[in-house]
């Protein structure tokens, strides 16, 4: 196996290393290519091109395998939780009885919100977008814990696990919270229960019932909450990352992350996914519009919940919740029309040599709509949910930045393809 890589070069022949990832992964090092030849490597959108050594999840797309810290998603998804895959997730190692209790402890301890946020929720309309406002609030925690926000790495550092205890369990109390606000509801408080449960208190209890705990609901919400829990350099880790670098801490960071996740090629794509199943469902169309349009080339026309930048091969977690589909519908004593849409649609989509020739599978966003829908969260706050998930992905990729002694600021080049000089023209002289 070569240790390096030759390049030519305008007569020249250049060596870099070869670097090789704990998987086999192999990447050519060009950091020096610039400085060797006054060539940059071209690579639009990043597709080809590593932006960093991350110890935190292996992904490989072409044989559908993701794995965080070694584990591979299908045993977390079976035998752990939200909480402990987003322990292992950032601090790389399986909690131990004392820490998963300590980290319990901690998420419980720092779930309510400064009551003065409250203000900022009341400053948006009604029907804003949820993550509109989960930006903004997330943005303002910078500013509400600003002894924890100091844009200094060490001291960042040093309180680290308060700060992403704190992040990830606001995070999801802000989101009940959005959902309380949209619908004109009086928020609740947190209370001293397990983080899942303590998020259908905070969105379903009323002042005059209780929410009625279910456990299949919390399983339920574990496993969508952990299936998303991390994804290696995806457009909103790489926006964390990239502000990361530049010293922001952590809670500027994630809201970055958060504005990168709302678009609908990204963490918009799973209530994208229920229009397109609900609009099959009212038009009594089997999908074949959806699937004329999608194959018609024009980006606008995509089938949602297919196809993905990395994966050429099954989204191993749109196999596990495809299959909790059923089971959840199934113990929850539900059915619901746009699962049988959603399975008929990706059979035509299978069947269909378009979709074959492009290698194009269902992702994490076709199926996990209808389980969300199924445990009483409305479309509206599908992305919001995804953001909880995330936020451990995130807050492991904004440590490894933040503690990377040799890191520094993500600064990509570009070929620039504008105006050659020109002189400035007065405005009366202007055409
Ligand atoms: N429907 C129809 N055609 C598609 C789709 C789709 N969903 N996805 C890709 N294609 C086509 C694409 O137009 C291209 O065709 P051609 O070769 O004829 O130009 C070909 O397939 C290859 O596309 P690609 O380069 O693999 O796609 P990409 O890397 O540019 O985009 C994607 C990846 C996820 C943005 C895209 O597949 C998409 O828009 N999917 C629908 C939105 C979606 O479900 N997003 C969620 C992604 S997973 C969760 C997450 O990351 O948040």
């Amino acid at each position: 196996m070569p240790n390096d890589a030759q390049i030519k070069l305008d007569g020249k022949e250049i060596s870099y290393p070869i670097i090789t990832g704990s998987e086999g992964e192999k990447a050519i090092d060009l950091r020096k290519l610039r400085a060797d030849t006054g060539y940059i490597a071209y690579d639009q959108g990043y597709g080809n091109t590593g932006s960093c050594e991350s110890a935190i999840t292996y992904l490989d797309g072409d044989n559908g395998i993701l794995r965080h810290r070694g584990y591979p998603i299908e045993q977390l998804a079976e035998q752990s939780d939200f909480v402990e895959t987003a322990y292992l997730i950032i601090y790389g190692e399986l909690p131990n009885q004392k820490q998963r209790l300590s980290i319990g402890r901690l998420l419980r301890q720092n779930a309510a919100i400064d009551t003065q946020m409250l203000r900022i929720f009341e400053g948006f309309p009604r029907e804003a977008p949820p993550m509109g406002m989960l930006t903004s609030i997330v943005s303002s925690m910078a500013a509400y814990y600003p002894h924890l926000a100091t844009n200094n790495f060490e001291k960042d550092l040093a309180n680290f696990d308060l700060t992403a205890a704190m992040a990830i369990s606001k995070i999801r109390t802000i989101v009940a919270g959005i959902y309380r606000y949209r619908h004109g509801l009086p928020f609740n408080y947190p209370k001293d229960i397990p983080f899942c449960d303590n998020f259908l208190h905070l969105m379903f209890s009323e002042p005059y019932q209780e929410y009625a705990l279910i456990p299949e609901v919390t399983r339920a919400l574990n496993l969508i909450l952990l299936l998303h829990a991390d994804h290696e350099q995806n457009c909103s880790t790489s926006t964390v990352r990239m502000v990361g670098s530049s010293g922001a801490n952590l809670f500027t960071s994630l809201a970055a992350g958060i504005c990168a996740l709302s678009g609908p090629l990204h963490g918009g794509a799973n209530s994208a996914v229920m229009q397109m199943l609900q609009s099959i469902h009212d038009e009594g169309d089997d999908g074949t519009r959806f699937i004329a349009a999608a194959k018609s080339g024009a980006k606008g026309n995509r089938l949602m919940g297919f196809g993905h930048a990395v994966y050429r091969n099954y989204d191993p977690r749109a196999r596990i919740i495809g299959h909790a589909c059923d089971v959840v519908l199934n113990k929850l004593g539900k059915t619901d029309p746009l699962l049988d849409i959603a399975k008929r649609l990706e059979h035509s989509a299978l069947n269909d040599e378009y979709f074959l020739a492009r290698k194009l599978y269902p992702n994490v966003d076709f199926y996990s709509g209808i389980i969300m829908r199924a445990l009483g969260i409305p479309t509206e706050l599908f992305t919001t949910m995804f953001a909880i998930g995330r936020s451990p992905g995130w807050i492991a990729n904004w440590k490894e930045v933040a503690s990377n002694p040799k890191g520094r600021i993500y600064r990509p080049r570009q070929v620039y393809v504008g105006p050659v000089k020109r002189d400035y023209v007065l405005i009366g002289k202007r055409t």
